[in-house]
Protein backbone atom coordinates (compact mmCIF):
# COMPACT_ATOMS: atom_id res chain seq x y z
CA UNK A 1 0.00 0.00 0.00
CA UNK A 2 1.61 3.14 -0.93
CA UNK A 3 1.45 5.98 2.10
CA UNK A 4 0.73 8.59 -0.54
CA UNK A 5 -2.86 7.12 -1.33
CA UNK A 6 -5.12 10.26 -2.77
CA UNK A 7 -7.76 11.41 -0.70
CA UNK A 8 -10.29 9.69 -3.39
CA UNK A 9 -8.19 6.23 -3.17
CA UNK A 10 -9.35 6.82 0.68
CA UNK A 11 -12.61 7.31 0.71
CA UNK A 12 -12.74 4.03 -1.99
CA UNK A 13 -10.76 2.14 0.21
CA UNK A 14 -14.19 3.38 3.18
CA UNK A 15 -16.30 2.78 1.25
CA UNK A 16 -15.89 -0.62 -0.60
CA UNK A 17 -12.96 -2.67 0.86
CA UNK A 18 -14.52 -1.76 4.50
CA UNK A 19 -18.05 -3.24 4.28
CA UNK A 20 -16.73 -6.12 1.79
CA UNK A 21 -14.17 -7.28 3.76
CA UNK A 22 -12.59 -5.40 6.78
CA UNK A 23 -15.58 -4.14 8.64
CA UNK A 24 -16.58 -7.77 9.75
CA UNK A 25 -12.52 -9.00 10.28
CA UNK A 26 -12.55 -5.48 12.86
CA UNK A 27 -15.72 -7.33 14.75
CA UNK A 28 -13.42 -10.43 14.90
CA UNK A 29 -10.39 -8.96 16.42
CA UNK A 30 -12.08 -7.09 18.51
CA UNK A 31 -14.04 -9.91 20.18
CA UNK A 32 -10.70 -11.65 20.43
CA UNK A 33 -8.89 -8.51 22.32
CA UNK A 34 -11.33 -9.36 25.55
CA UNK A 35 -12.34 -5.52 25.73
CA UNK A 36 -14.57 -3.87 28.17
CA UNK A 37 -15.97 -0.64 29.07
CA UNK A 38 -13.15 1.82 30.17
CA UNK A 39 -10.57 0.28 28.57
CA UNK A 40 -7.43 1.43 26.62
CA UNK A 41 -7.25 0.18 22.55
CA UNK A 42 -4.44 1.20 19.48
CA UNK A 43 -5.66 0.88 16.63
CA UNK A 44 -2.24 0.23 14.62
CA UNK A 45 -2.45 0.87 10.76
CA UNK A 46 -5.50 1.68 11.56
CA UNK A 47 -6.50 3.25 7.88
CA UNK A 48 -9.92 4.42 8.17
CA UNK A 49 -10.44 3.41 11.63
CA UNK A 50 -12.19 -0.26 11.36
CA UNK A 51 -11.12 -1.75 13.98
CA UNK A 52 -10.96 1.62 15.95
CA UNK A 53 -14.96 2.25 15.36
CA UNK A 54 -15.38 -1.37 16.63
CA UNK A 55 -13.22 -1.01 19.67
CA UNK A 56 -15.02 2.30 20.70
CA UNK A 57 -18.39 0.60 20.52
CA UNK A 58 -16.76 -1.85 23.10
CA UNK A 59 -14.98 0.40 25.44
CA UNK A 60 -17.55 2.84 25.57
CA UNK A 61 -17.80 6.79 26.41
CA UNK A 62 -15.46 5.92 29.73
CA UNK A 63 -12.52 4.23 26.99
CA UNK A 64 -10.07 5.28 25.53
CA UNK A 65 -9.57 4.67 21.59
CA UNK A 66 -6.27 6.03 19.76
CA UNK A 67 -5.73 5.18 15.45
CA UNK A 68 -2.49 5.39 14.40
CA UNK A 69 -1.18 5.18 10.48
CA UNK A 70 1.09 6.15 8.43
CA UNK A 71 -1.33 7.58 5.23
CA UNK A 72 -3.06 11.37 6.09
CA UNK A 73 -5.25 10.34 3.74
CA UNK A 74 -6.35 7.32 5.49
CA UNK A 75 -6.20 9.03 8.58
CA UNK A 76 -8.69 12.10 7.16
CA UNK A 77 -11.31 9.74 6.18
CA UNK A 78 -11.15 8.01 9.97
CA UNK A 79 -11.04 11.60 11.48
CA UNK A 80 -13.93 13.13 9.15
CA UNK A 81 -15.79 9.65 10.31
CA UNK A 82 -15.25 9.95 14.07
CA UNK A 83 -14.49 12.98 15.57
CA UNK A 84 -14.37 11.66 18.90
CA UNK A 85 -11.80 9.52 18.44
CA UNK A 86 -7.70 10.48 18.29
CA UNK A 87 -6.28 9.33 14.97
CA UNK A 88 -2.40 10.00 14.48
CA UNK A 89 0.36 9.90 12.02
CA UNK A 90 2.50 7.52 12.47
CA UNK A 91 4.89 4.24 12.04
CA UNK A 92 4.16 1.45 13.80
CA UNK A 93 7.79 0.34 13.81
CA UNK A 94 8.18 3.25 15.78
CA UNK A 95 5.43 4.25 18.02
CA UNK A 96 5.09 7.23 19.57
CA UNK A 97 3.66 6.09 22.78
CA UNK A 98 5.07 4.60 26.33
CA UNK A 99 5.48 1.43 27.42
CA UNK A 100 2.25 0.24 29.05
CA UNK A 101 0.57 3.12 27.52
CA UNK A 102 -2.64 0.89 26.47
CA UNK A 103 -4.58 -2.27 27.66
CA UNK A 104 -4.64 -3.55 24.49
CA UNK A 105 -3.04 -3.21 20.88
CA UNK A 106 -4.58 -4.17 17.59
CA UNK A 107 -3.16 -3.73 13.74
CA UNK A 108 -5.16 -5.69 11.55
CA UNK A 109 -4.06 -6.02 7.54
CA UNK A 110 -1.05 -4.12 8.08
CA UNK A 111 2.04 -6.41 9.39
CA UNK A 112 2.08 -7.23 5.75
CA UNK A 113 3.32 -3.63 5.07
CA UNK A 114 5.57 -2.93 7.37
CA UNK A 115 9.40 -2.82 6.33
CA UNK A 116 10.41 -4.17 9.67
CA UNK A 117 7.51 -6.88 10.74
CA UNK A 118 9.63 -7.63 13.91
CA UNK A 119 10.42 -4.17 15.01
CA UNK A 120 6.29 -3.55 14.62
CA UNK A 121 5.18 -6.71 16.78
CA UNK A 122 7.53 -5.70 19.53
CA UNK A 123 6.22 -2.12 19.31
CA UNK A 124 2.89 -3.09 19.84
CA UNK A 125 4.15 -5.74 22.64
CA UNK A 126 5.83 -2.77 24.49
CA UNK A 127 2.84 -0.37 24.32
CA UNK A 128 0.28 -2.60 25.66
CA UNK A 129 -0.26 -5.42 27.47
CA UNK A 130 -2.28 -7.65 25.16
CA UNK A 131 -1.61 -8.01 21.39
CA UNK A 132 -4.55 -8.67 18.48
CA UNK A 133 -2.86 -8.98 15.06
CA UNK A 134 -5.26 -9.88 12.29
CA UNK A 135 -3.66 -10.90 8.23
CA UNK A 136 -4.63 -12.38 5.31
CA UNK A 137 -3.39 -15.89 5.33
CA UNK A 138 -1.97 -17.68 2.17
CA UNK A 139 -2.93 -17.04 -1.65
CA UNK A 140 -3.02 -20.94 -1.72
CA UNK A 141 -5.80 -21.26 0.77
CA UNK A 142 -8.27 -18.41 -0.34
CA UNK A 143 -9.61 -20.22 -3.55
CA UNK A 144 -11.35 -17.18 -4.52
CA UNK A 145 -7.79 -14.91 -4.77
CA UNK A 146 -6.13 -17.95 -6.27
CA UNK A 147 -8.59 -18.45 -8.90
CA UNK A 148 -8.17 -14.58 -9.45
CA UNK A 149 -4.47 -15.13 -9.54
CA UNK A 150 -4.29 -17.68 -11.65
CA UNK A 151 -6.34 -16.00 -13.83
CA UNK A 152 -3.56 -13.28 -14.20
CA UNK A 153 -0.94 -15.08 -14.51
CA UNK A 154 -2.69 -17.02 -17.41
CA UNK A 155 -3.32 -13.47 -19.14
CA UNK A 156 -0.54 -10.91 -17.67
CA UNK A 157 2.12 -13.31 -16.80
CA UNK A 158 3.54 -14.30 -13.31
CA UNK A 159 5.44 -11.19 -12.45
CA UNK A 160 2.00 -8.85 -12.77
CA UNK A 161 0.33 -11.77 -10.77
CA UNK A 162 2.81 -11.68 -8.29
CA UNK A 163 1.93 -8.11 -7.04
CA UNK A 164 -1.05 -9.63 -5.19
CA UNK A 165 1.10 -12.04 -3.16
CA UNK A 166 2.49 -8.74 -0.82
CA UNK A 167 -1.18 -8.95 0.76
CA UNK A 168 -0.45 -12.65 1.46
CA UNK A 169 3.19 -12.13 2.73
CA UNK A 170 2.49 -12.30 6.70
CA UNK A 171 0.23 -14.78 6.11
CA UNK A 172 1.87 -18.64 6.43
CA UNK A 173 1.28 -20.19 9.84
CA UNK A 174 4.89 -20.82 10.54
CA UNK A 175 6.25 -17.28 9.44
CA UNK A 176 3.95 -15.47 11.81
CA UNK A 177 4.90 -17.85 14.81
CA UNK A 178 8.61 -16.91 13.64
CA UNK A 179 7.86 -13.12 13.46
CA UNK A 180 5.79 -13.24 17.19
CA UNK A 181 8.70 -15.03 18.64
CA UNK A 182 11.67 -13.16 16.71
CA UNK A 183 9.75 -10.02 18.39
CA UNK A 184 9.38 -11.60 22.25
CA UNK A 185 6.02 -11.89 22.45
CA UNK A 186 4.41 -15.27 23.81
CA UNK A 187 0.98 -16.43 21.86
CA UNK A 188 -2.36 -16.93 23.75
CA UNK A 189 -4.03 -18.40 20.57
CA UNK A 190 -4.22 -18.65 16.96
CA UNK A 191 -6.74 -19.07 14.72
CA UNK A 192 -6.98 -19.60 10.97
CA UNK A 193 -10.21 -18.54 9.58
CA UNK A 194 -11.95 -18.57 6.56
CA UNK A 195 -13.83 -14.84 5.54
CA UNK A 196 -14.97 -14.05 1.91
CA UNK A 197 -15.12 -10.61 0.37
CA UNK A 198 -18.79 -9.83 -0.81
CA UNK A 199 -19.61 -7.76 -3.24
CA UNK A 200 -22.90 -6.62 -4.47
CA UNK A 201 -21.61 -8.43 -8.47
CA UNK A 202 -18.59 -9.48 -10.59
CA UNK A 203 -17.48 -6.93 -12.27
CA UNK A 204 -17.33 -4.71 -8.58
CA UNK A 205 -15.62 -7.33 -7.25
CA UNK A 206 -12.82 -7.16 -10.48
CA UNK A 207 -13.15 -3.22 -10.64
CA UNK A 208 -11.63 -3.62 -7.01
CA UNK A 209 -9.20 -6.82 -7.02
CA UNK A 210 -7.89 -6.14 -10.44
CA UNK A 211 -6.44 -2.66 -8.70
CA UNK A 212 -3.29 -4.23 -7.02
CA UNK A 213 -1.98 -5.24 -10.29
CA UNK A 214 -1.40 -2.32 -11.79
CA UNK A 215 -2.21 -0.66 -15.37
CA UNK A 216 -3.33 -3.84 -17.69
CA UNK A 217 -3.21 -3.53 -21.44
CA UNK A 218 -6.89 -2.77 -22.35
CA UNK A 219 -7.19 -6.31 -24.24
CA UNK A 220 -5.43 -8.02 -21.37
CA UNK A 221 -7.33 -6.77 -19.28
CA UNK A 222 -10.53 -7.37 -21.24
CA UNK A 223 -9.51 -11.48 -21.21
CA UNK A 224 -8.96 -11.50 -17.49
CA UNK A 225 -12.68 -10.51 -17.34
CA UNK A 226 -13.90 -12.91 -19.75
CA UNK A 227 -11.51 -15.58 -18.32
CA UNK A 228 -12.92 -14.81 -14.73
CA UNK A 229 -16.29 -15.20 -15.66
CA UNK A 230 -15.68 -19.05 -15.74
CA UNK A 231 -12.62 -19.30 -13.17
CA UNK A 232 -14.78 -17.28 -10.08
CA UNK A 233 -18.42 -18.77 -11.15
CA UNK A 234 -17.96 -20.77 -8.03
CA UNK A 235 -18.43 -17.91 -5.87
CA UNK A 236 -20.93 -16.13 -7.51
CA UNK A 237 -24.48 -16.52 -5.88
CA UNK A 238 -27.44 -16.76 -8.12
CA UNK A 239 -28.75 -13.14 -7.57
CA UNK A 240 -24.67 -12.09 -9.20
CA UNK A 241 -23.32 -11.24 -5.98
CA UNK A 242 -19.95 -12.85 -5.18
CA UNK A 243 -18.80 -13.92 -1.57
CA UNK A 244 -14.72 -14.90 -2.40
CA UNK A 245 -13.26 -16.87 0.29
CA UNK A 246 -10.00 -15.59 1.81
CA UNK A 247 -7.89 -17.04 4.72
CA UNK A 248 -7.37 -15.17 7.61
CA UNK A 249 -4.63 -15.12 10.61
CA UNK A 250 -6.30 -13.74 13.87
CA UNK A 251 -3.36 -13.94 16.96
CA UNK A 252 -3.60 -12.44 20.63
CA UNK A 253 -0.54 -12.20 22.20
CA UNK A 254 1.52 -10.61 25.22
CA UNK A 255 5.09 -9.60 25.23
CA UNK A 256 7.11 -11.73 27.57
CA UNK A 257 7.99 -10.14 30.81
CA UNK A 258 11.10 -7.88 30.44
CA UNK A 259 10.34 -7.37 27.06
CA UNK A 260 8.55 -3.96 27.01
CA UNK A 261 11.29 -1.49 28.28
CA UNK A 262 12.47 1.61 25.48
CA UNK A 263 10.97 2.94 22.66
CA UNK A 264 11.38 6.28 20.45
CA UNK A 265 11.95 9.14 22.31
CA UNK A 266 9.04 11.95 22.03
CA UNK A 267 6.36 8.83 23.33
CA UNK A 268 2.79 9.94 24.33
CA UNK A 269 0.73 8.17 26.92
CA UNK A 270 -1.83 6.72 25.75
C1 LIG B 1 -5.07 -2.65 4.13
S1 LIG B 1 -4.96 -1.19 5.09
C2 LIG B 1 -5.67 -1.74 6.63
C3 LIG B 1 -6.32 -0.60 7.35
C4 LIG B 1 -7.16 -0.97 8.57
N1 LIG B 1 -6.37 -1.60 9.61
C5 LIG B 1 -8.34 -1.83 8.20
O1 LIG B 1 -8.45 -2.94 8.71
O2 LIG B 1 -9.17 -1.37 7.40
C6 LIG B 1 -3.23 -1.11 5.52
C7 LIG B 1 -2.85 0.18 6.25
O3 LIG B 1 -1.52 0.03 6.75
C8 LIG B 1 -0.94 1.32 6.77
N2 LIG B 1 0.52 1.17 6.96
C9 LIG B 1 1.39 0.56 6.16
N3 LIG B 1 2.62 0.60 6.70
C10 LIG B 1 2.52 1.25 7.89
C11 LIG B 1 3.43 1.58 8.92
N4 LIG B 1 4.74 1.25 8.85
N5 LIG B 1 2.98 2.21 10.01
C12 LIG B 1 1.67 2.56 10.11
N6 LIG B 1 0.75 2.27 9.15
C13 LIG B 1 1.16 1.62 8.06
C14 LIG B 1 -1.37 1.90 5.43
O4 LIG B 1 -1.20 3.29 5.39
C15 LIG B 1 -2.82 1.44 5.40
O5 LIG B 1 -3.68 2.40 5.93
Amino acid sequence: MSYALSAEAAEFYESTFVPALFGSWARRAVAAAGLTPGRSVLDVACGTGAVARAASAVVGPTGTVVGVDLNPAMLAVARRLRLDLRFLEGDACALPFAAGAFDVAVSQAGLMFFDDQVAALRELGRVAGRVVVQVPGRLSESAGYRALVEVVARHAGPATADLLSVYFSAGSPALLSELLTRAGLLVDSFETWTSATRLDSLDTFLAVELLPFGALEPDVHDRIVLDCRTALAPFVSPTGAVAAPIEVQLVTARALPGARAGGPVGMLSG
